[in-house]
């Protein structure tokens, strides 16, 4: 399916906690239990030293200087697109396109390929399980080409409907949008299987993954998966903000138009003649790029390989068992996303209290998790419900994190009911 099982459970993982600063601090003068990295992880110090390093010693512009720190910046940012393209297994880091983050991603490829491909009366297959990210850029282009957007159904376990999504492929499907791993319920969708069983329908079908939540947890395989788009953003697998990735696809790329226009993104511009873009990735990067964090993005990407992907999924798997039993003993919680495929986030809300409420007693309690609807409304919509409390591991959560939501969602009760 395109992620690796956990195969080697001895690796100490403790020793890498340190490597986060932040982690030291206190919140409310207790200390403080991340427990919220689905949204954004916090950094390793590779990562902090890697933009102070670019600034204080190589900074300046890239592709355009002759001099060598340009040149060696360049070299730098370039390093990385090879380091993504590896570490998602793309066949060719030509095929990488840095954006600002998957929301970007997400709309290159509909304002770039699906403008340019879709038309009235087609139709596009999304999820009830979309973040916003993957909804709304679609809602906006179908307002100008007039296209259906289908919506695959969730179980009540918080699974993809295999059987909803088969009834929906028709002759007017032209593509496909699905998140590989809910931020807001952790389930781990096989979209192997439903891109096998669409491709199977028709090859020209595209399908677009979201891989925010599923590269920061498990082993990425772009080809194995067989999709034709993948996006992830940088800030969640302990990179910077500001930068995302998104991988195309060659034969697909080589015949997308430009998306933004401006600078570095052409061959040559004339009011004379017809103005002329580069190829591949490169005509989708105008302008000056976020360089210190894509440099930056490339020390997290080999932070995390260094650990191991599999070592990173087999800690947070021991911790989700810990987290989820110890929730389960507490009264009055209800879970959303029971599916046995899952990350480590748990989704849960109370019949005594509200989850605000249980929210801010955590953040009282130095726990750190959200609250609301995770940027998934037709999700909480389908479950009837506001929003969760969402409990979310990284790689540097430990079982003091978990005993202290356990303890926190405790006293709320005890405070609540
Ligand atoms: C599944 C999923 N898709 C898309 C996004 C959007 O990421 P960004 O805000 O970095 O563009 C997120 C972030 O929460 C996410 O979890």
């Amino acid at each position: 399916m395109g992620m690796a099982q956990p195969k080697d459970q001895s690796v100490d993982m403790s020793v890498y906690r340190d490597d986060f600063p932040i982690l030291n601090g206190q919140m409310n003068g207790k200390p403080l239990s991340y427990l919220d990295s689905a949204s954004s992880a916090q950094k390793p110090r590779v990562v902090l030293d890697a933009i102070k390093t670019l600034y204080e010693g190589r900074y300046a512009n890239i592709h355009r200087g002759l001099y060598q720190y340009s040149q060696e910046t360049t070299t730098a940012f370039e390093a990385v697109r090879s380091k993504v393209a590896a570490f998602i297994d793309a066949p060719s880091s030509d095929e990488i396109i840095f954006t600002r983050n998957t929301t970007e991603a997400i709309n290159l490829v509909a304002q770039s390929w699906a403008k340019a491909n879709l038309k009235r009366g087609d139709e596009i297959i999304l999820s009830e399980m979309e973040h916003h990210a993957n909804i709304v850029p679609w809602q906006l282009l179908a307002k100008e080409i007039d296209f259906k957007i289908k919506v695959v159904p969730v179980t009540d376990e918080g699974k993809l409907s295999f059987g909803g999504f088969m009834s929906l492929i028709g002759e007017k499907t032209k593509l496909v949008s699905l998140v590989h791993v809910s931020n807001s319920l952790g389930t781990i969708n096989r979209v192997d299987s439903f891109i096998d069983a669409v491709k199977s329908f028709n090859p020209d079908i595209k399908v677009l993954v979201d891989g925010s939540q599923s590269v920061v947890h498990h082993q990425v395989d772009v080809q194995e998966i067989g999709c034709d788009f993948f996006a992830f953003t940088g800030h969640k697998i302990y990179g910077p903000n500001g930068v995302g990735a998104l991988w195309v696809r060659g034969d697909v790329l080589a015949d997308m138009p430009p998306y933004q226009g401006g600078g570095d993104m052409i061959e040559r511009v004339s009011f004379k003649d017809e103005t002329t873009f580069k190829d591949g990735a490169a005509r989708f990067e105008a302008g000056t790029p976020a360089i210190a964090e894509v440099i930056a993005l490339g020390a997290a990407i080999d932070y995390v390989s260094d650990i191991g992907m599999d070592n990173i999924a087999a800690h947070e798997q021991v911790l989700l068992a810990q987290m989820t039993d110890g929730l389960h003993q507490i009264d009055g919680l209800k879970f959303y996303g029971t599916a046995p495929d899952k990350v480590g986030v748990v989704s849960f809300t109370a019949d005594w209290a509200h989850i605000s409420d249980i929210a801010m007693i955590l953040d009282q309690c130095g726990v750190a998790v959200r609250t609301g609807h995770h940027c998934c409304m037709p999700l909480m919509e389908r479950f009837g419900i506001d929003g969760t409390v969402r409990a979310s591991l990284g790689l540097y959560s430990n079982s003091d994190d978990v005993q202290a939501l356990l303890e926190g969602v405790k006293k709320a009760k005890e405070m609540l009911s």
